[in-house]
């Protein structure tokens, strides 16, 4: 499996895709997810169904005024007070977590199961956005947290300390890395069980949270999905005190097929199929248990995908006219571009070289490569504010990749990690249950909301985050 899942932060790629023109203002402000060309160019890519394109198209039209970021219900059709719980004493969610699952995948084939969550539940009309960069391990930090990368201090999938030298890598499992408070700490905290299987992070052990044998699985990719989602099931069958309140369940799909072949290519299809089979066989398996409609089920995914293309790259040595950046300046290329000169280098004149270069017209697709002292990226982006991320970053154009130098390698694949306002990079959100209202659309959000979600669904007070103060009680159900 290509993926940057868990293990390996690879990108490998065999077959031609089709890409769309780029656009020259993207590098300055990328379109505006509220754009209808942005909208439109996700529906052609996609190749979803003519009928799902229409129906797409007229739910996009009509709420294209639509501002991102509140979360104003764009529609209502709901019961005023959440549902009372027959079976279990006290709420259960469980969050489930299909890795790269792009916003629109779920209009590539039937997808019944996934469905019927957002009939009877809420979601979001135009996708979850993710945290910049839209990484999996940031992401799901965040999720987990409530926290910008900043903050809960995994910033990349890879970085270096800069004050030890030392390498973070998705296998560091040391407590000093990972920052902020994760729901599981956070359920522990309150003397409640939780359960983690593979979601990034949840095998550290921090404070209460001490990864109990049986209810925090230590990452084993070979673990088929149908083990982890039965293994799910299998906690309901416990005595309703030790039921765990929270679980949290992690799946690399659709994300490996994404990078190998790009979100157009029919293996995606099937994967977004078998994802749903998956999403079935979770519902069926708690129906049988008399508890699905007891159990909040939070849906969702860390970031999207979009196709990329070596017709599409920018190199590193092209810029030796200006300035030399070597390899070892380099923690990470592609999409996010992030450099750490030496110490007796300014990082603002290495900055003005880059550009300088960049601008001048003599660089292959300069102008898609934007670099910055990391204070001056834009503050949407929440990625100035910790000594981890290095002092230049490069903001590069969707789609596009940047490489030292020309490998003369043609790949056609998938990647993500592009700033966050990309449609693109836009994933899922549904939430099904009692403190959900049925057949709730909700205006797009950033993930680092979902944690205040989760402990208000659980009653219990979270640690300080970056969700916003109300966001909630707009989305929830009042409780009975
Ligand atoms: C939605 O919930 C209602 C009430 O419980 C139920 O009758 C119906 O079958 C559910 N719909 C779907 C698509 O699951
Ligand atoms: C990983 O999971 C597979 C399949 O369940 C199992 O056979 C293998 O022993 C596991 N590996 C480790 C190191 O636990
Ligand atoms: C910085 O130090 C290195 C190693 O001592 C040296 O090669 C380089 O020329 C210096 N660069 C500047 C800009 O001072
Ligand atoms: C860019 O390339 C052209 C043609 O090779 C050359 O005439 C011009 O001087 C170059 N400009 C810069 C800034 O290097
Ligand atoms: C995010 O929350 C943390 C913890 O409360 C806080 O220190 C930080 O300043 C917040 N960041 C933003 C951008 O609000
Ligand atoms: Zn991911």
């Amino acid at each position: 499996m290509a993926s940057d899942s868990l293990s390996i932060l690879t990108e490998n790629e065999h077959k031609p895709l089709p890409i769309s023109t780029p656009k020259r203002e993207q590098i300055d402000r990328p379109n505006s997810p509220s754009k209808p060309c942005s909208f439109i160019s996700l529906v052609i890519s996609s190749s979803v169904a003519l009928s799902a394109t229409i129906a797409l198209a007229f739910l996009f039209f009509s709420t294209s005024t639509a501002t991102s970021s509140s979360v104003n219900p764009v529609s209502t059709d709901h019961h005023s007070v959440s549902k009372s719980l027959s079976k279990l004493k006290r709420p259960v969610v469980i969050i489930v977590s299909f890795d790269g699952f792009r916003f629109g995948y779920q209009y590539k084939t039937d997808t019944p199961n996934i469905d019927r969550l957002i009939k009877n539940g809420t979601e979001t009309e135009l996708g979850l956005i993710p945290v910049f960069p839209t990484l999996t391990f940031p992401n799901h930090y965040s999720i987990a947290t409530g926290l910008y990368p900043t903050s809960h201090g995994i910033i990349n999938n890879k970085f270096t300390d800069p004050t030890t030298g030392e390498q973070f890598t998705l296998r560091s499992r040391e407590p000093k890395w990972w920052l902020g408070e994760p729901l599981w700490e956070t359920v522990a905290n309150h003397g409640l069980k939780a359960a983690t299987y593979f979601w990034p992070g949840s095998d550290v052990k921090k404070g209460s949270w001490i990864c109990p044998k049986d209810y925090c699985m230590l990452y084993n990719s070979s673990v088929t999905f149908e083990e982890r989602v039965d293994t799910v099931l299998n906690y309901f069958d416990l005595t309703s005190d030790e039921i765990p309140s929270l679980m949290a369940l992690y799946l690399e799909d659709p994300d490996s097929q994404g990078h190998e072949v790009g979100p157009d290519d029919p293996r995606v299809t099937e994967s977004v199929a078998n994802v749903d089979k998956l999403v079935g066989r979770l519902i069926t398996g708690l129906e049988k248990r008399g508890s699905f409609e007891d159990v909040h089920i939070i849906m969702v995914g860390d970031h999207g995908m979009v196709g990329t293309c070596d017709k599409k790259l920018i190199f590193l040595d092209d810029l030796l006219k200006w300035i030399d950046i070597p390899t070892e300046w380099v923690q990470s290329y592609t999409p996010l571009l992030a450099i750490r000169p030496p110490a007796n280098y300014s990082s603002a004149n290495v900055v003005a070289k880059m550009n300088k270069g960049l601008k001048s017209g003599n660089v292959t697709n300069g102008e898609y490569l934007r670099v910055y002292l990391k204070e001056d990226l834009p503050s949407r982006l929440h990625y100035s504010d910790s000594e981890r991320v290095p002092p230049i970053i490069g903001l590069v154009a969707e789609g596009f990749k940047i490489e030292q130098t020309n490998s003369g390698i043609q790949e056609c694949a998938g990647a993500h990690g592009y700033d966050n306002a990309y449609f693109s990079m836009r994933t899922i959100f549904i939430g099904h249950g009692p403190r959900f209202a049925r057949g709730k659309k909700i205006q797009s959000f950033e993930n680092v909301e979902i944690y205040n979600l989760v402990t208000k669904i659980l009653k219990i007070k979270g640690a300080s985050n970056n969700g916003t103060k109300s966001f909630a009680k707009d989305v929830l159900l009042p409780s009975r």
